[in-house]
C-alpha cells in the first residue's frame, strides 16, 4: 500500500511516519512539493504518487493567527481538503482528514457527539469546518477525525511550553475554565493505524465524521499541574501554578470553555478507542527521557 501524507514536520504527521511504515511505502512530500495553498500542485501530487490512501495531517493551526489572515487560513483548511477529497474519489480511494474541537462553541454542558450543531467562534474553527463541508460535499470514502488540545515531544505546543516556561519562572498563571482532552499525537497515530488495519482487513466501519481524543477530561491548568508533577519527579524546577479565567486571558481567537468530545461512535463503529490523556502523556514523556 502506498499512503501520501501532507504536513511532513507536523506533530501528527512525525507520529504517523514513525507507525505506518509497517503498512508499505509512505511518500511524505515537503511544503516545497505539496503546499496546500497551490490547488495545481496539489492535483499533480496525488495524480504523480497514485496513492492507495491519502492522510491530510497538514493544516493552517495557528488559531490566533488566523483572525487576521482569514484568507490563508481558508485556503490550507477549506479549499484544499477538497482538492484532496475530489482527487481521492477520482482514484476511488479514502482521505482521512483531521478536524477540531474548535468547530463547537463549547456552550453544551456535555461532551459534544458528531450530530451536534457546529458554530465556531474563529476563523480557524470557521475554515476546518469548511474543509469538513468540502470533503463531505464530495461524497467520496472519507473520514474526518475530529481531535483536540494535541501535543507531542516535538513542534509548538502547550507541553513544551508549560516544560520550559515551568522551569524558568517562579509563578504561572494558567486558564482553569476551559475543559477538554489533551490529546497526544502518538495517540492519535495509534488510532489511525487501527482505522486503516480494520479497513484493510474489511472490517470497515460507516466512512464520515468522528471524534478522536484520549478520554477524560480536564482543564489547561489540570494539564499544567500534570506536566509540573513530572517535572518535580524528574527533581527539576517547577513554578508554582494559580488558575485564572478565560477573561483574565485574552486571546484574538475566542476558545470554546466546553473542548469536551465523545468518542463512543469511533468505539462503536469502527473498535478503535484511546486510552485516558493522562496515560498518554506519561508515554509521551517516557518517549523524551
Ligand atoms: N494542534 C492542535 O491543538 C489541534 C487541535 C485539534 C485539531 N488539530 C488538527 O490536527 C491536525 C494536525 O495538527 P498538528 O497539531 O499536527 O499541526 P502542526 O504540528 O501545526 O503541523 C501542521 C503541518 O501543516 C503544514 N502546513 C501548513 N501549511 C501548509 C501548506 N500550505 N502546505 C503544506 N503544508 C502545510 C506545516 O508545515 P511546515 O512544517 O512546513 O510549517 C506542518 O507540517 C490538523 O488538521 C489540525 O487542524 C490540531
Amino acid at each position: 500500500m502506498r499512503i501520501l501524507i501532507s504536513g511532513q514536520h507536523g506533530q501528527v504527521s512525525s507520529e504517523l511516519q514513525k507507525r505506518l511504515k509497517v503498512l508499505g511505502e509512505l511518500v511524505v512530500p515537503g511544503r516545497d512539493q505539496l503546499d496546500l495553498a497551490q490547488p495545481e500542485q496539489i492535483r499533480r501530487q496525488v495524480r504523480h504518487v497514485r496513492p492507495d490512501l491519502i492522510i491530510n495531517a497538514a493544516a493552517y493551526t495557528a488559531v490566533d493567527k488566523a483572525e487576521s489572515d482569514a484568507a490563508a487560513a481558508f485556503v490550507v483548511n477549506a479549499q484544499a481538503p477538497g482538492i484532496l477529497a475530489e482527487e481521492a474519489a477520482a482514484l476511488g480511494i479514502p482521505l482521512i482528514q483531521y478536524s477540531t474541537d474548535y468547530v463547537f462553541d463549547g456552550r453544551k454542558g456535555a461532551p459534544y457527539t458528531e450530530t451536534d450543531a457546529t458554530n465556531p467562534l474563529g476563523v480557524y474553527g470557521q475554515s476546518k469546518l469548511a474543509g469538513e463541508q468540502a470533503i463531505t460535499a464530495v461524497q467520496g470514502k472519507h473520514l474526518i477525525l475530529r481531535t483536540s488540545w494535541v501535543y507531542s515531544a516535538h513542534g509548538h505546543n502547550f507541553l513544551l511550553t508549560m516544560q520550559r516556561l515551568l522551569q524558568e519562572k517562579p509563578e504561572l498563571r494558567i486558564v482553569a475554565d476551559q475543559i477538554g482532552a489533551p490529546t497526544w499525537a502518538g495517540t492519535i497515530a495509534n488510532s489511525t493505524l487501527a482505522l486503516i488495519e480494520r479497513w484493510q482487513a474489511g472490517e470497515t466501519g460507516a466512512w464520515g465524521t468522528y471524534h478522536l481524543t484520549a478520554q477524560g477530561e480536564t482543564s489547561w491548568f489540570g494539564f499544567a499541574q500534570a506536566i509540573g508533577e513530572a517535572l518535580r519527579e524528574q527533581g527539576k524546577p517547577c513554578a508554582n501554578l494559580l488558575p485564572i479565567t478565560t477573561s483574565d486571558y485574552p486571546t484574538p481567537a475566542t476558545r470554546p470553555l466546553n473542548s469536551r468530545l465523545d468518542c463512543s461512535r469511533l468505539q462503536r463503529e469502527w473498535g478503535v478507542s484511546q486510552p485516558d490523556w493522562q496515560t498518554a502523556l506519561r508515554e509521551c514523556l517516557a518517549g523524551q527521557a
